[in-house]
């Protein structure tokens, strides 16, 4: 480790060690599966959905301490053992933790805030996700620890989707502060994707039977062609006119939104002519447009 990315390419994940803070401080994992993208755009921040046992370790302690990381191990048969191993119900972190044989590091919240204490990352993880559960949604702040010697919530109401949502079931989203990655895995997704620059990833899609975890190993990935389609300068400028605006538009300056696809088109030009107004500008022609990108993506980095 260690880079930071905005954007991952998961959409579903494989099982990951979630690791917390216990009460003295130190970090202990848990392994998970059900977490699923939550937030992916147009929030201010991007977030995921855990879904997990309410008397878990990892769910008490992110009542409790709030922050968590996220944990993507390379296929290898040993991690896979280790992670299975650290699943075992009811183990307290002292139990489970003092034989973990991963190696951990710091993540970047702790470089950010050295006097805070957070949930270390595991070194040999080829992506780590730091997170804070937004205990806020769903008006969940409230939420109580579980006593010593309960082993379920019994509420008069349960949470719909964040918080403890049944006597037995807990639901957290996660804002996500950081995607912290190696930098080889980093450099193919903003470089440009070759198989051989892939992290390892184990296939696993929770099945289980009362004696084993299963999953598949990994193997190498094959890339399938997106569709490239382009729309013609006309059909940009048909767009354009239903926009009823003064600001002119220059054919060279549609010819860059061909490759927009139709349905995103009426809010792209909006965007444009909404830039125009703002800073004065009559007519929009390629150099604006380069300025609008630019703007746009410096926006999408923040
Ligand atoms: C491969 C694997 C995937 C799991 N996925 C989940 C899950 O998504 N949600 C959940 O509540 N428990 C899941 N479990 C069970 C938890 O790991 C188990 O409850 C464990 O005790 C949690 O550890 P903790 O108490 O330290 O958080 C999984 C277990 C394994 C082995």
């Amino acid at each position: 480790m260690i880079i930071s990315i905005r954007h991952h390419c998961f959409s579903r994940w494989p099982v990951v060690l979630i690791g917390t803070l216990t009460d003295e401080g130190k970090t202990t994992f848990g392994p998970y599966s059900l977490l699923a993208p939550f937030y992916v755009a147009g929030k201010d921040y991007y977030a995921l959905l855990l879904e997990c046992r309410n008397s878990s370790n990892t769910a008490q302690n992110l009542i409790k301490h709030k922050k968590c990381t996220i944990n993507f191990l390379p296929d290898d048969r040993k991690y896979f053992k280790e992670t299975v191993r650290l699943g075992w119900p009811g183990d307290k972190p002292e139990e489970k933790m003092k034989d973990f044989n991963l190696k951990l590091e710091d993540g970047l919240r702790k470089e950010e805030d050295p006097a805070g204490t957070y949930p270390q990352v595991i070194k040999q993880a080829f992506q780590v996700i730091e997170c804070t559960w937004v205990d806020t949604l769903d008006n969940a702040q409230d939420t109580r620890p579980l006593n010593e010697g309960e082993d379920h919530y019994d509420l008069e109401k349960y949470h719909d989707f964040n918080g403890i949502t049944t006597p037995f079931g807990a639901h957290f989203v996660l804002r996500i502060d950081h995607i912290l990655m190696k930098k080889r895995y980093y450099n193919t997704i903003v470089n440009g994707v070759k198989a051989s620059g892939f992290p390892r990833v184990p296939v696993d899609y929770g099945y289980r039977d009362s004696k084993n975890f299963w999953y598949t190993k990994h193997r190498r990935p094959i890339p399938e062609l997106l569709p490239m389609r382009e729309t013609t300068v006309a059909s940009v400028r048909y767009a354009a006119d239903r926009l009823q605006t003064d600001i002119e538009f220059t054919d060279e300056a549609l010819a860059m939104l061909v490759k927009v696809p139709r349905v995103f088109l009426p809010t792209v030009l909006k965007g444009c002519v909404k830039w125009a107004e703002e800073n004065n500008v009559k007519k929009i022609d390629v150099q604006e447009i380069q300025t609008i990108n630019d703007k746009r993506s410096k926006e999408k980095k923040k």
